[in-house]
């Protein structure tokens, strides 16, 4: 069993609505779970996503500034506040790989598609429109290539006649909320 106080501490970088940070926060509330969302960094002083970790009492700093200065600010946090693992969730920018070196602890990414299909953004609507019979979500590694890192989960779903991107979106976010808290207990 996992003492409290041995949970690997977690920081999640948002831009937005936050909702797989929501689903990462509910997840750690688990017993077994073996993480705690310890910081939250936004880069978006408008994000949704903010509410969650203020209602859950979670450190939160909106860094709204160029890259360099908001990677030497999260940088720093880490190191203070302990930090084994980043997730990315909806956080709308690209880390560098001098970041990605100073950091020296995982950084994991989600993307709603199965990468390596479909890299980058309005994955729903050009499965839609290339006729894909199947979509998902991918949670993997983050390196210097974008949505390219060594995959840790993925699951999949089928694309229905039916579906236009809005729709393929919602459940393609419920399963997203899964598959991270998953990802994220696997690697620990
Ligand atoms: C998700 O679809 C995620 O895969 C992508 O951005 C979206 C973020 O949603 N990278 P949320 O902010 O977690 O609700």
């Amino acid at each position: 069993m996992v003492a409290l106080n041995s949970k690997s501490k977690v920081a999640v970088f948002i831009s937005g609505r936050g909702s797989n940070l929501k689903a990462l926060i509910k997840n750690s509330k688990l017993k077994k779970s073996k993480y705690k969302i310890s910081l939250v960094l936004s880069n978006k002083s408008n994000a949704k996503g903010l509410n969650f970790a203020k209602k859950n009492r979670i450190k939160n700093y909106i860094i709204e500034k160029k890259l360099s200065s908001f990677e030497n600010r999260a940088l720093r946090l880490i190191k203070i506040n302990n930090i084994k693992i980043i997730c990315l969730a909806g956080f709308m920018r690209i880390l560098s790989s001098n970041f990605i070196k100073k950091a020296k602890i995982p950084i994991l990414n989600i993307h709603p598609s199965l990468l390596p299909k479909l890299k980058g953004l309005n994955t729903h609507e050009r499965a839609i429109n290339a006729k894909h019979k199947f979509s998902g979500c991918t949670v993997h590694y983050v390196n210097e290539k974008l949505d390219s890192g060594k995959i840790i989960a993925q699951k999949k779903i089928r694309i229905l006649k039916s579906d236009n991107p809005r729709s393929l979106a919602m459940k393609v976010l419920r399963l997203e909320h899964k598959t991270y808290a998953e990802a994220l207990e696997k690697i620990i």
